[in-house]
C-alpha cells in the first residue's frame, strides 16, 4: 500500500450485520440432523458477536429467524426457538459480565408471555450500555416497514416521509448496517433489512455460518475498508 493509499480515510464500521445462513447443510454434510447445525450455528454466533466486539465494533445485528421460517418442520422451528431462550436466560443470568446492549428486532406478538417478558428483562438491564447487539427474530424487512407505516397511520399521518419510517422501524436506535455478511452461499438478501440496506455494502461467502471463522470476518472487515463508497455521488 503506498503512502497515498494508506492516507486515505477508511471506511469506518457503525454496525455489521449476519445472515447466518448454511447451518442445515452443515449438518447434512456430517450425515447428522438439521437441528445440530443449529446448535453449532448458536455457538458460532457467541464467537463471532464476541470477536466483533473486541473489534471495537458498536453495533452487531443477527438475523436469527425470519416470519418466513415458521414454514419450516414443527422440530426444526423449537429447536431453533430452544437456542433462542437459552441465549435470553444467558444474556439475563450474566448481564453484569457482559459490555453489549441487547435489543430484539421482529414481531413479538406471536412470542408467548413468559418469552416476551425475559426478552424484555435483557433489554431493560443491559440499556446503558453503549455496544449493540441486535437479535433479529420473527422479524421481515416488509412486514416491519408496513408496520412502521400502520404505527405512524395510527398516530394521524395521512403521508408518511422517508425521516418517518426510519423513525417508526424497530431498529430505531440501531443505525444502517455499513455492510451486511451472508454465508452459505446463497446471494440474497432474504427479506433481511430492507429498508436499512439501501446503501450496505453486501459480501457473500461459500463458508456455511458453523464454519466461518473470526479470520474471515477480519479479512471481510479488510475488503469493506477498500471499497469505495459514494452514496450515489460519484
Ligand atoms: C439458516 O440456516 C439459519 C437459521 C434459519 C437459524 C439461525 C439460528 C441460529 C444460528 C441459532 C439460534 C440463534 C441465536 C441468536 C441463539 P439454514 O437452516 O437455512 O441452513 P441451510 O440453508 O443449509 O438449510
Amino acid at each position: 500500500m503506498d503512502t497515498a493509499e494508506k492516507d486515505k480515510p477508511q471506511n469506518e464500521i457503525h454496525h455489521m450485520a449476519f445472515i447466518m445462513d448454511g447451518n442445515g447443510r452443515w449438518a447434512k454434510k456430517r450425515h447428522l440432523p438439521r437441528e445440530y447445525g443449529h446448535s453449532a450455528g448458536a455457538k458460532k454466533f457467541r464467537e463471532i458477536i464476541r470477536h466483533c466486539a473486541n473489534r471495537g465494533i458498536g453495533c452487531v445485528t443477527v438475523y436469527a429467524f425470519s416470519t418466513e421460517n415458521w414454514k419450516r418442520p414443527k422440530k426444526e422451528v423449537n429447536t431453533i426457538m430452544k437456542l433462542f431462550r437459552d441465549y435470553i436466560k444467558e444474556a439475563e443470568r450474566d448481564f453484569e459480565k457482559n459490555d453489549v446492549r441487547v435489543i430484539f428486532i421482529g414481531n413479538r406478538k406471536v412470542f408467548d408471555e413468559k418469552l416476551r417478558r425475559e426478552m424484555e428483562t435483557v433489554e431493560r438491564l443491559t440499556a446503558s450500555r453503549s455496544k449493540i447487539l441486535c437479535v433479529a427474530i420473527n422479524y421481515g424487512g416488509r412486514g416491519e416497514i408496513v408496520d412502521a407505516v400502520n404505527s405512524l397511520i395510527a398516530k394521524g399521518a395521512a403521508s408518511v416521509t422517508e425521516e418517518d419510517i426510519t423513525n417508526a422501524i424497530y431498529s430505531g436506535v440501531v443505525p444502517p448496517p455499513d455492510l451486511i455478511v451472508r454465508t452459505g452461499g446463497e446471494m440474497r438478501l432474504s427479506n433481511f433489512m430492507l429498508w436499512q440496506s439501501a446503501y450496505s455494502e453486501l459480501f457473500f461467502t461459500d463458508t456455511l455460518w458453523p464454519d466461518f471463522t473470526t479470520d474471515e470476518v477480519d479479512s471481510i472487515i479488510e475488503q469493506f475498508c477498500q471499497r469505495n463508497r459514494r452514496y450515489g455521488g460519484i
